[in-house]
């Protein structure tokens, strides 16, 4: 293993680092915490990691229920065996604590993806018509739009100017999606996501809040604030390795039959023997309804219970968050220099 030590004298004060008061107990308990980094020419130091925003560590509990779930791991949907059907079992459970997580209405779906854009992805290969966007979203939230005739909206001077250029866009002509940003990754700025959504339903579109940024620092209530649709990743809210969800309306989602080919369990007729499948292959139809299959075709048993832990523990990830100040509950400034 290549080690990559850091030089002692770019890492100030090193010697006096700040602790805390004796038995305060961690804010989230992290695997990690008291990782030690070796230094130039020789010695340790603590290691502070200050990005966050881009991949957490894991909490312990989490890490603890990967490693119990390990020995029994096993293919998620396509097995008869005793290891598959718990893993089964345990995948589709984590779907409502999901749910319940982003205050999911009773009748939402909840596609189980790798992360937020892949999340955003399979919304924007569901979406019945165009989406409107801002200009400072996350690739992850502009990519998916721009590559199907998205209409794009400028941020402006201010956040009252903002919702007001996108109440012009969404009225001068007929739209499906607002596709918004819930809290921004460069400024930590949280909009106002139920003005959004009653500004969005009431031009006849929906809305979707990219909530990688969001989900980890603020508690999400779709139902209550009347989002049709959320993504957010597991690896920005203490869960490792790549986990993400979309959550919201069924119907589009449910009426996308492939949005990446192979793998998985279709029902079709049998092919006769020494015949080829015509393409587009991956009109297969699926044992499972649409929006579990999606989920499915990318089986880890781990991520129901990464995912999982991850969403009991998360109030406390709110905790720290807003104990380091993240996400400013100040006057909202959306504006283009900030970006
Ligand atoms: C606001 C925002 N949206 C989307 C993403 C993409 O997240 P992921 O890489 O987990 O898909 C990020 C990642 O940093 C982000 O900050």
């Amino acid at each position: 293993m290549t080690v990559i030590a850091v030089p002692q004298d770019r890492i100030p004060g090193q010697e006096g680092w700040p602790a805390s008061e004796p038995g305060t107990p961690p804010l989230a308990d992290l695997i990690g915490a008291d990782l030690k980094v070796p230094l130039v020419p020789t010695g340790t130091a603590r290691y502070v990691n200050l990005d966050y925003a881009a991949s957490t560590p894991a909490l312990r509990v989490v890490a603890a229920q990967i490693a119990e779930l390990l020995p029994l791991y096993s293919s998620v949907h396509r097995g008869a065996g005793y290891a598959s059907m718990v893993c089964t079992t345990a995948y589709e459970a984590a779907r409502a604590d999901i749910a319940a997580f982003a205050g999911a209405r009773d009748d939402d779906v909840v596609v189980i993806t790798r992360n937020t854009t892949d999340a955003l992805n399979l919304l924007a290969n569901a979406v019945p018509g165009p989406a409107v966007h801002l200009d400072i979203e996350h690739h992850a939230n502009l990519l998916p739009w721009q590559a199907r005739h998205g209409r794009v909206v400028s941020a402006r001077g201010g956040l009252g100017e903002t919702m007001a250029a996108l109440d012009a866009e969404l009225a001068s002509r007929p739209a499906a999606l607002l596709a918004i940003t819930g809290a921004s990754n460069v400024t930590g700025e949280c909009l106002p996501l139920r003005a959004l959504a009653e500004m969005a339903h009431r031009h006849g579109a929906r809305i979707a809040v990219d909530g990688a940024q969001l989900a980890p620092h603020r508690r999400v209530d779709l139902a209550a604030t009347d989002i049709d649709y959320f993504a957010f990743s597991g690896h920005k809210i203490y869960a490792p390795f790549g986990a993400g969800a979309l959550i919201g309306r069924r119907d589009w989602p449910a009426a996308v039959r492939c949005v990446r080919s192979g793998c998985a369990a279709p029902t079709g007729p049998r092919r006769p023997p020494g015949t080829r499948l015509a393409p587009p292959t991956c009109l297969v139809p699926w044992r499972w309804p649409p929006p579990a299959a999606m989920s499915a075709r990318c089986p880890s048993a781990w991520r129901r219970h990464m995912k999982t832990r991850c969403c009991d523990a998360s109030p406390r990830g709110w905790q720290a968050s807003a104990a380091y100040g993240y996400c400013g509950s100040g006057p909202a400034r959306l504006t283009r220099s900030a970006w």
